[in-house]
């Protein structure tokens, strides 16, 4: 009976699908976060296998001093421990603890030609911003990433869209490996997004998406005060001239961060009002501002409270780390059969 359990456990357990991602440690986790990624890693780890890992490595390869990697990398992990990801559901670890990966790294590293990294969209951009430091680790990031993802595996990889070269990257070099050493070894690992379900959270600087880089976000931990100014400052324009007119982008933009954050018949009366050409965006703004207030405090709350629990990271981190290290040990002794090495 116990083997029968077993056996049925096994197979359920088989039959989900492996997710990778991962999450430079760069920054504060901000809305466009929240509802860009955050809630479809929360959604995957209930039905999939998941790996979510902090991505220390990459980050040096803009920032190889950095002042504080330690603080950057506890920072990220708290937040997104704090907005639900379980690490009893998926694996959450940090790359820099699980050697194995930097191994496969290596070994990839033979099979991966200078001319393609040379020619990625994302390489050719770092040169141009940062010409005094286009290092090797730069050049090779693609395959990193590729060993993140592959070292479990993985077939799934919800990512956005400025990643999709990169996972063809991590495509090519899975299938070249598996033509090379003649093998069926790696699948190949695909974008996963949630198509067209996700909400792209605009900015509060009148257009375009919520980002770090564009200054135009509310973070997770930003205190009322704090999101009461950034609101108040949106970007808006003289009022609609004309009735049932259609919103111009940045009052637009509004609407979508309160269709997120509020009831909708709040929503509903702000619309309506604009309609009739009798709004006045400082009422709008106090009252989104009140609701994302709202939305962000228990986060917030968690936030400085997991953070405050150094022993709880501390068990996260290790349990992570010993799990993606069982899953990641297992492909590489593998991967050295396939290509030949052998223990004396
Ligand atoms: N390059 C990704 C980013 O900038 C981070 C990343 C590193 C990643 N390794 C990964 C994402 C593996 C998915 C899978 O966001």
């Amino acid at each position: 009976m116990r083997g029968f359990f077993l056996q049925k456990h096994k197979n359920t357990m088989e039959n989900k699908q492996i997710v990778v991602s991962g999450i430079r440690p760069t920054g504060n986790l901000h809305l466009g976060n929240y509802f860009g990624a955050v809630k479809n890693f929360i959604k995957m780890q209930e039905n999939e296998k998941c790996f979510f890992f902090i991505a220390d490595y990459h980050s040096l390869t803009t920032h190889p001093t950095p002042n504080d990697l330690h603080g950057n990398v506890k920072q990220v992990l708290v937040e997104y421990l704090a907005a639900g990801l379980n690490p009893e559901k998926a694996t959450i670890y940090i790359q820099s603890d699980v050697p194995e990966v930097t191994e496969l790294y290596l070994l990839l590293n033979m099979n991966a030609y200078i001319g393609e990294l040379e020619r990625t969209t994302s390489f050719k951009d770092k040169v141009r911003k940062q010409p005094e430091n286009i290092n090797a680790g730069l050049l090779t990031y693609p395959v990193l990433m590729a060993a993140d993802i592959i070292i479990h595996k993985a077939i799934k990889v919800p990512v956005g869209k400025d990643q999709e070269q990169n996972l063809e990257m991590a495509r090519k070099f899975a299938k070249r490996f598996n033509r090379m050493y003649k093998t069926d070894f790696f699948p190949e690992p695909y974008p996963y997004n949630f198509g067209d379900k996700l909400i792209k959270i605009p900015g509060l600087d009148g257009s375009g998406k919520m980002g770090k880089s564009e200054g135009n976000a509310i973070n997770l931990i930003d205190d009322e005060k704090t999101i009461h100014k950034k609101i108040m400052r949106a970007v808006t324009d003289s009022g609609p001239t004309e009735k049932n007119q259609t919103p111009p982008e940045p009052i637009q933009n509004l609407f979508t961060l309160m269709q997120v954050v509020s009831d909708k018949s709040t929503l509903d009366y702000f619309v309506d009002k604009y309609k009739n050409c009798d709004i006045r965006y400082g009422d709008l703004k106090k009252q989104l501002s009140e609701d994302v207030n709202k939305f962000v405090a228990p986060l917030r709350d968690k936030i400085n409270e997991i953070k405050k629990d150094d022993e709880y990271l501390k068990k996260v981190v290790k349990t992570g780390a010993d799990k993606a290290r069982e899953s990641a040990s297992k492909t590489i002794s593998e991967v050295r059969k396939i290509i030949g090495f052998k223990s004396f």
